[in-house]
């Protein structure tokens, strides 16, 4: 068991990598690339579906058993034991305007449960990578999150789509800088839960947000400590859910910031539901 899943975990780096430098070319190059609207705020070009295709056919050129979930190729053997979820580019925005936030997100589930997590950024040759049970690092280093007992005590990252209505969003924004605490979207969701794995964000909130945006991430962020939402419950994996991540800390006041009326630690149904209302 541990063999299968310390292979998958080092393919998942090196096909990270590999792919990683293959976007990073055409990024240099984005003026080139067509740019097509999957609907508001949401573009896809050339750049996505040809890193999502070399990622598909390097992990089933090593693993033909496996399945595979990604954002621009859909699913293919929803059964099979090894699950990749995957967003070949995840800040797309930034990626076809210029800017540097965006990575690659490559997870892995096993019979259903998130084991591997890899954020690549090439930008910054920033691997974050976790296996379940062995730790969160970026690089070489291991990653802790954040201490951070309040939201006045650092920076907190948040994610909005208009998949979600804005009056869904705003309360809680009002009530984070009521409280004394600050915000930043910087566009890739995956890069920013990251980010919390590494302490650099006291936490990550997004009111729904897709399995292969988050996937990795969550897995780096229990790894670094961290607690996240039951994300996978109801239909998690096919249509999303919100997701809250911090330190054990924080997570409780995250919780009761996004929704006042559940208390402290409402169950995993309540967050889901509660941030819908
Ligand atoms: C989006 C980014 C964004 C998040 C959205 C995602 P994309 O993914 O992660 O930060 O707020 O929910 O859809 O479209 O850049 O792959
Ligand atoms: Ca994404
Ligand atoms: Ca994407």
């Amino acid at each position: 068991m541990m063999n299968a899943m310390q292979a998958r975990y080092e393919l998942a780096q090196v096909v990270a990598r590999r792919a990683g430098e293959k976007a990073l070319e055409m990024f240099r190059q984005r003026d080139s690339l067509v740019i097509e609207s999957k609907g508001l705020q949401d573009m896809v070009s050339i750049a996505d579906r040809d890193t999502e295709l070399l990622i598909r056919a390097e992990v089933q050129a090593s693993f033909p058993e496996d399945g595979f979930l990604g954002e621009e190729g859909g699913l293919e053997r929803a059964d099979a034991r090894f699950l990749w979820v995957i967003d070949p580019i995840d800040g797309t925005a930034c990626f076809v305007n210029g800017m540097h936030a965006w990575c690659l997100s490559i997870g892995v589930l096993c019979e259903g449960k998130p084991v591997i997590g890899v954020v690549y950024d090439p930008n910054s040759d920033e691997m974050f990578h976790a296996l379940g049970g062995h730790g969160a690092f970026v690089n070489t280093t291991a990653l802790q999150v954040a201490p951070a007992t309040a939201l006045s005590e650092g920076v907190l990252g948040v994610g909005f789509s208009h998949r979600v209505p804005v009056s869904a969003f705003i309360p809680f924004l009002n009530r984070t800088l009521s409280d004394g605490g600050m915000f930043i979207r910087n566009g890739s969701g995956a890069l920013m839960l990251a980010y919390v794995a590494a302490g650099r964000l006291i936490g990550y909130y997004e009111p729904h947000i897709n399995a292969w945006d988050c996937m990795a991430g969550i897995v780096l962020v229990r790894e670094a400590g961290g607690r996240v939402n039951d994300f996978l419950s109801g239909e998690g994996l096919l249509q999303g859910n919100p997701i809250i991540a911090a330190g054990a800390n924080l997570y409780p006041t995250l919780v009761a910031t996004i929704d006042p009326a559940h208390g402290d630690v409402p169950s995993p149904q309540a967050q889901t539901l509660a941030v819908f209302v």
